[in-house]
Formats: C-alpha cells, structure tokens, sequence
C-alpha cells in the first residue's frame, strides 16, 4: 500500500496553537512515519495577513531545521509546506496568494470561524480566491455550524469546484457525533477530496491518521480513502487536477 500523504497538520512548533517543542514536533513526525506517513504538509493557521510574510520565512526556516533533525535521527517522512488561511473580510486586502498556497501549487487551504461564518461569506471569499487561478480547499467543513444546520451548502459550495478536506478523527468521533454523523455522509456521498491529520500534538489530536480508519464505522469504506489519503494530495504536490467523484447530492442522503 503507498504511504499516506497528510494534507494538514499544525507539526511545527512555536507558531501557532499546534505543538508547543521541537522534541514534540519529532515526536509528532515518529508517529507519523511509524503509522503509515510517508509525507506531512506543514499547514500553521495563518490569521492575520499583517504577519503572513514573517510567518512565512519563520515556517520556511523553521521547516529546514525540522528536516535536518529528522534525518539525524533517521526519521523517514516528506515535509510539504503550506498554510491554513482563517478568511475574513481582509482577504479582499491581499492580492497576492502565491506563498501561502500548498507547496506552490493552485491549491489554498482555507478555514473560517466555526460559529459566525455564513454561506454567502464563503462563497465570495472562494470566489475571490477563484479569480486569482486558485483552488479553496475547506478545512473540515463537517466542524463549521452553518454547514451542520444546512447539508445544502455542500451541494453549493461543490458546484462552485470547491474541494473538501474531512479531519481523519472525524468520522471516527473525535470531534462528536453530530460532526461524525456528517463527516459519514459526506464520505457517502463522495464528498470528501482530502483527509488530513490536522495535528495540533502528540497526545489526542495526534499525527496517527491510521489509527483514526481503523475506528471508522463500516458503511465509511466505499473506496475513498486511496483517493483522499494519497492519490488527490499527490495531485496537489503535482499541481494537477485532483479527482473529483460525487456520488450523489448531499442534500439527497
Ligand atoms: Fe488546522
């Protein structure tokens, strides 16, 4: 079987609420490797843009480092860079994406606050996205309230070509049953582009995605997991089109 390829964690320390040490973020990176994890993008929040080009030459270094370590102490694992965008109305300030997309690809790993975001704010802050060439994949949109209160928004947000990355905990309950409920349909109906770890440190919101499939319900294996734990993300390395393969609509389920 290919290795998994994480698409989001928060691995590397010291710049934002993910791990807290550099032995934490080796440790994060050996139960990575040691569970299946062949490459981990490095995702930190990125929350306000006055700071992004600091943050971005902290994580560039800070990414060397952490590789230089990690082959000293013959840990196997792929480091990918990248950013977790937490989108407001600011957005509309920047116009210029490129260093804080996933490994300079089209793709933009984009989160929003979890209770206030509506609809109609995704939608134009994806669409202002869109007009820069880029591709908005949603950080786990099975956490977000005006997603839980309305399958639709799937369904909306989908047909605009906006991608889905479910966290690997979800489906097995990690985040709560109405969350778990969700993550299920989604992966039922196709929904679900990418899985990643989303890591914030080595105890319960760990670097072991395998660990999180083993304790899906059955009705999660249709196929997805090839796709959305190896063959999109690869894509995403490659800045090619990523396999998109809805099965139904999730209003439907
Ligand atoms: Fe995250």
């Amino acid at each position: 079987m290919n290795k998994l390829i994480d698409l989001h964690s928060h691995v590397l320390w010291g710049v934002d609420d993910g791990s807290r040490s550099i032995n934490e973020s080796v440790d994060m990176c050996a139960l990575a490797e040691d569970s299946g994890t062949g490459t981990l993008f490095l995702t930190p929040h990125l929350m306000y843009w006055d700071r992004a080009e600091e943050l971005f030459d902290i994580r560039n270094e800070k990414t060397e480092y952490l590789k230089e370590v990690l082959a000293d102490n013959d840990i196997e694992l792929d480091l990918k860079t990248g950013f977790e965008i937490l989108c407001d109305d600011d957005i509309f300030l920047t116009k210029y994406f490129n260093p804080y997309t996933l490994c300079g690809s089209k793709y933009i790993l984009i989160e929003f606050d979890f209770f206030k975001t509506t609809l109609e704010d995704v939608l134009s802050w994806c669409s202002y996205l869109q007009s820069f060439g880029l591709v908005p994949i949603i950080a786990h949109p099975e956490r977000y309230r005006f997603m839980l209160l309305d399958g639709k928004c799937v369904d909306v947000l989908s047909d605009k070509g906006i991608l889905f990355q479910i966290n690997a905990g979800s489906p097995a309950g990690m985040f709560g049953d109405t969350t778990a409920e969700f993550a299920l349909k989604m992966i039922k109906g196709g929904f679900v582009d990418f899985i990643g770890s989303d890591a914030h440190d080595i105890r319960a919101r760990n670097t072991d995605m395998a660990f999180c499939f083993d304790n899906y319900p059955y009705e999660a294996d249709n196929g997805f997991l090839y796709r959305a734990s190896y063959l999109n993300p690869l894509k995403v390395i490659q800045n090619e089109d990523v396999t998109v393969q809805r099965l139904s609509y999730f209003s439907d389920l």
